[in-house]
């Protein structure tokens, strides 16, 4: 890092004996590294300039991404991460709660802070969708709801979506297309849902090719949905965990848990 960041970096909740290597800046960073001769591994989201530097800078070594072993021990958290994406899913979950309460029919995009995209008004058969993300000490949260509004006319047609089991990520992604309706299966058009942590996308994808069994400490986002363009569309979202006893759990589930229904009064 940078000489002058010494101070942030001291403050940052990393516990680990990481060494941080610092320059000046008008020093060239790699060269204050030891010599490399070997493999050297990096995480695979690095920016490309950085591995052309080490490249450039270490002609002998080999700088590749991190081996599927070595990227799959982030994937799984222990207790700790898991308490601190709780606290990042539950609180998004309160404030798109929040939020909700204040919105009705004729509301207006303008009408809420950073409201974009058109100053069409809401009516009786709009959907709100609310895709929301958090961050607690760099730990990332994705819920997503799409509650009709109070006094909404749109008709009960939409099933419940259910919490999809323990298993193959290939088998998962399946589960609620088969609980779908045939008629709004082929609506389903994106994966079910992928990992996610530090990042709002990691490993492993919950769809259709994936053979990765999930084990306990897999996090990820399960976000069914049905899309009809030019219509309507509805997605649901939950981050969730598998926990030591093999069960699935929801992240949010101390404020009250999944979405079920864009009709049930405690949906949100
Ligand atoms: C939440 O996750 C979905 C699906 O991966 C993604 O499309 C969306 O951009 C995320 N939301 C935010 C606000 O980052
Ligand atoms: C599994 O573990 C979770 C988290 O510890 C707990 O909340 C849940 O009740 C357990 N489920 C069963 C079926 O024991």
């Amino acid at each position: 890092m940078s000489k002058f960041e010494g101070t942030r970096a001291r403050l940052l909740p990393i516990t680990s004996d990481v060494e941080w290597v610092k320059w000046a800046e008008d020093e060239v960073p790699y060269k204050q590294l030891p010599d490399i001769e070997g493999t050297v591994f990096v995480d695979g989201g690095i920016r490309h300039f950085i591995v052309d530097g080490l490249r450039m800078t270490f002609p002998k070594a080999t700088v590749i991404t991190a081996p599927t072993e070595i990227r799959q021990v982030t994937e799984r958290k222990p207790k700790g991460e898991l308490v601190l994406l709780k606290c990042a899913n539950e609180a998004t979950l309160l404030a798109i709660r929040q939020v909700h309460k204040h919105m009705h029919i004729g509301i207006q995009n303008a009408a809420l802070p950073h409201g974009s995209g058109t100053d069409r008004r809401l009516g009786p058969d709009d959907f709100a969708l609310f895709d929301c993300t958090a961050s607690l000490h760099g730990y990332r949260s994705n819920v997503t709801r799409t509650p009709a509004l109070p006094a909404s006319t749109i008709p009960d047609t939409i099933s419940n979506m259910k919490l999809c089991p323990l298993g193959v990520a290939k088998r998962v992604d399946e589960a609620p297309r088969l609980f779908l309706v045939l008629a709004y299966a082929k609506y389903f058009k994106h994966r079910l849902g992928h990992g996610f942590g530090l990042e709002v996308h990691e490993d492993p994808n919950l769809n259709d090719g994936n053979g990765v069994i999930l084990q306990t400490g897999h996090t990820f986002l399960d976000e069914p949905g049905v899309y009809i363009e030019g219509k309507v569309g509805v997605r649901l979202e939950d981050c969730s965990y598998i926990a030591q006893n093999a069960s699935t759990m929801y992240l949010a589930s101390g404020v009250g848990g999944p979405a079920s229904s864009p009709w049930k009064t405690n949906y949100l």
